[in-house]
């Protein structure tokens, strides 16, 4: 395996009103190629930071974040564009699909900018679209569907261009368990296709399709827990166990 991520004494300070707040301080972590991370950790606690500093979206205030070897603080605007169009996948809770398209061309729409053979993208947008459930919602606007449809659609596009990493931020928040269930179940798949997940939940059940969880508090990584690779989903209910064992003792 190779190390698709190396995060080095990775800061994140937001001053607002001349009050600085610390939110990420000296973060180190390791992402491997084909991982499943997840973080957890209490709300405010930085999470949604973290996957936002890790994929370039948001400056880092001090440390480096290396994707497979280049340090990503010294690429240029346009350098880190294409490596998002390219190479990574966006699961945010605030994602900007654009509003004057579809609920289908905004999930194609990476695929072709990134100029893959059209029909295919075509035809893998289709195929995603019925495995969530959401093909009937292909020639609607964004603000004509729920908001469980919308986290769905959002998943749709962040796999239009098999990425290498995938950044999914509370994925299945706004889902039902069918939903819910339908998600990460795709979101394995991808992984098993070879896509690298870094993934924040408050789900217990979600975190525990992940290899590795860690739990995020007071600006640092207090624990790590390994879960292994999922084989079976029949292993979920044990996983589960195991991991609501260790919050417990981490204080959840
Ligand atoms: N753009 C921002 N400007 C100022 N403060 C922010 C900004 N984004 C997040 N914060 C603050 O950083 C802290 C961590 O936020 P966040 O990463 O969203 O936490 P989590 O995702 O774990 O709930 C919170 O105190 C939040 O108020
Ligand atoms: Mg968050």
């Amino acid at each position: 395996m190779s190390l698709l991520l190396k995060v080095r004494d990775l800061c994140k300070t937001y001053i607002v009103r001349s009050v600085s707040n610390n939110v990420l301080c000296n973060i180190d972590l390791d992402i491997e190629e084909g991982e499943f991370v997840t973080v957890m950790g209490p709300s405010g606690s930085g999470k949604s930071t973290l996957l936002y500093t890790i994929s370039g979206m948001d400056p880092a205030s001090s440390g480096t974040v290396e994707f497979e070897g280049i340090n990503i603080n010294t690429m240029s605007k346009n350098e880190l564009t294409e490596l998002r169009l390219r190479k990574m996948g966006f699961i945010f809770q605030q994602m900007y699909m654009m509003k004057n398209l579809c609920i289908m061309d905004n999930i194609i729409l990476p695929g072709y900018q990134a100029g893959i053979d059209k029909k295919a993208v075509d035809r893998r947008a289709d195929e995603l679209m019925r495995k969530l459930d959401i093909i009937d919602t292909a020639s609607k606007e964004i603000t004509e569907i729920s908001g469980g449809q919308l986290q769905r659609a959002c998943l749709c596009r962040a796999l239009i261009n098999s990425p290498k990493i995938i950044f999914a931020d509370e994925p299945t928040g706004a889902l039902n368990s069918k939903a819910s269930n339908d998600v990460m179940r795709e979101l394995n798949n991808a992984n098993k296709e070879g896509s690298t997940i870094l993934m924040v939940t408050h789900s217990e059940r979600v975190a525990s399709y992940s290899n590795r969880v860690i739990y995020l508090m007071d600006g640092g990584i207090q624990g790590e827990l390994l879960l292994g690779k999922l084989e079976d989903n029949d292993e979920i209910p044990s996983r589960e166990r195991k991991l609501h064992h260790w919050l417990s003792e981490l204080g959840w």
